[in-house]
């Protein structure tokens, strides 16, 4: 799908397998802050075994959406849900610095929302990071957990109601 940000528009789709040199590329324009907020830890280049791991997924129980730039190509943001367990995914997202606060990753996870299959979302997010603990407490329905310990933070939220489950992407 097209989606319009002020200054951009992006194509949000499916992660592909052929998108390993997208990713290393766009990890390589993360600020610091913004690839330790999405790491947890600094994060500078990606190992084949974790490219393998981010690209080549399922889109059952590994759901991976891409938001690139529909002139360039660029990569613009990345969005991801892991099954956890029958009724939970972890959520994982990085938004690049120059388009956070669009409304784009809002709009990732509404997307993933509808392809994962669950009632649940989780996410682990350093304690400090106002923007991730915003869109998840924002998204879900009702937050089920929300705890601080060592500095990171775990939150979990009902998502709505999963009546756009398995909706295609157009
Ligand atoms: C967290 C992140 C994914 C949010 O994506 P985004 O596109 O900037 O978020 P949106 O524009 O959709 O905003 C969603 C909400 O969060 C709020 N928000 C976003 N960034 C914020 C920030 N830095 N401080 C406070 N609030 C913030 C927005 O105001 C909005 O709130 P609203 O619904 O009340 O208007 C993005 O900032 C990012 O990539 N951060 C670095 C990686 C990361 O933290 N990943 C999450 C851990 S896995």
């Amino acid at each position: 799908m097209l989606l319009t940000l002020p200054a951009l528009t992006v194509l949000i789709r499916p992660i592909t397998p052929e998108d390993k040199p997208l990713l290393s590329a766009g990890l390589r324009m993360l600020s610091p802050e913004t690839a330790m907020r999405r790491f947890l830890s600094p994060k500078v280049s990606f190992s084949a075994a974790e490219l393998r791991y981010l690209t080549e997924v399922d889109q059952v129980d590994h759901v991976a959406l891409v938001a690139v730039d529909a002139l360039h190509g660029g990569l613009v943001a990345v969005a991801r849900s892991v099954r956890v367990s029958e009724d939970t995914a972890e959520l994982a997202i990085v938004v690049g610095d120059p388009w956070q606060r669009m409304g784009l990753g809002r709009r990732m996870i509404e997307l993933l929302a509808e392809r994962a299959n669950v009632d649940k979302f989780s996410g682990t997010m350093l304690a400090t990071n106002r923007g991730a603990v915003k869109l998840l407490r924002g998204f879900g329905t009702h937050v089920d957990r929300d705890v601080i310990e060592g500095g990171v933070r775990e939150i979990v939220v009902q998502l709505p109601s999963r009546a756009m489950a398995g909706a295609p992407m157009v």
